[in-house]
């Protein structure tokens, strides 16, 4: 069997009062029964990244913010990326937005999945986040984990327990991951060809 995959499970929005912990604790368990990936919870809120102030993207020329440059460390230690999704006026929150753009090289050759909420199960924002994950040169997988209509209103807005609605998404929880290990072990294979080859 491949080295379990290790996959950052990031926390995409980062007000006080934000619902995205408990998902992304749901989430923690769901693969923890999982001998093929490891999770780890990477939480936006603790790197104080500054609004993007680059002279350019790292793919061109290496980042001077040293928050910049520990956000992309930090991301850099992974195979593959889930990313806990709240849905703000249709799209991703900003400052997700602005986590991505804070790197590239580090993204680039991994697949992501999203684990969204929203009324209709934060589509939209997942819909927006993987045509930024394409030009990322990421790998969206197909399927996402989407908390939408009644188990949104149960969960995010009368903060039911995630055990309430987790039938409901516990099948796609899996397919997600069965879909993250796989392009996960194909592009750690070509990426570890590709080092080889650079020497
Ligand atoms: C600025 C803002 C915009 C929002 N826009 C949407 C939206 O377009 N679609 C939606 O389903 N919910 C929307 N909501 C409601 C969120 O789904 C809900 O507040 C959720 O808890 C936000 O995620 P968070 O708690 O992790 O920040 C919005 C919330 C905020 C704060």
């Amino acid at each position: 069997m491949n080295k379990p995959l290790k996959i950052a499970l990031i926390l995409g929005s980062t007000r006080d009062a934000r619902f995205a912990p408990i998902p992304a604790a749901w989430m923690m368990e769901q693969a923890a029964a999982r001998g093929d990936v490891e999770l780890e919870l990477v939480d936006l809120k603790e790197f104080d990244l500054p609004l993007f102030n680059e002279k350019a993207s790292n793919a061109w020329m290496p980042s001077e913010d040293p928050r910049a440059v520990a956000w992309q460390k930090r991301i850099g230690e992974f195979d593959g990326y889930i990313v806990v999704t709240a849905e703000y006026n249709h799209s991703i929150t900003g400052a997700l937005k602005n986590a991505f753009d804070q790197a590239y090289v580090e993204w680039a050759h991994k697949p992501i999945g999203f684990l969204a909420y929203g009324g209709v199960g934060g589509a939209r924002a997942v819909e927006h986040a993987r045509n930024i994950a394409v030009e990322l040169q990421m790998v969206p997988v197909r399927t996402g984990v989407h908390i939408g209509g009644s188990d949104y209103i149960a969960t995010v807005h009368q903060r039911q327990p995630m055990s309430t609605i987790s039938e409901h998404i516990a099948p796609s929880a899996q397919t997600m991951l069965n879909e993250i290990v796989w392009w996960g072990n194909a592009t750690r294979t070509q990426r570890e060809l590709d080092a080889q080859a650079a020497g």
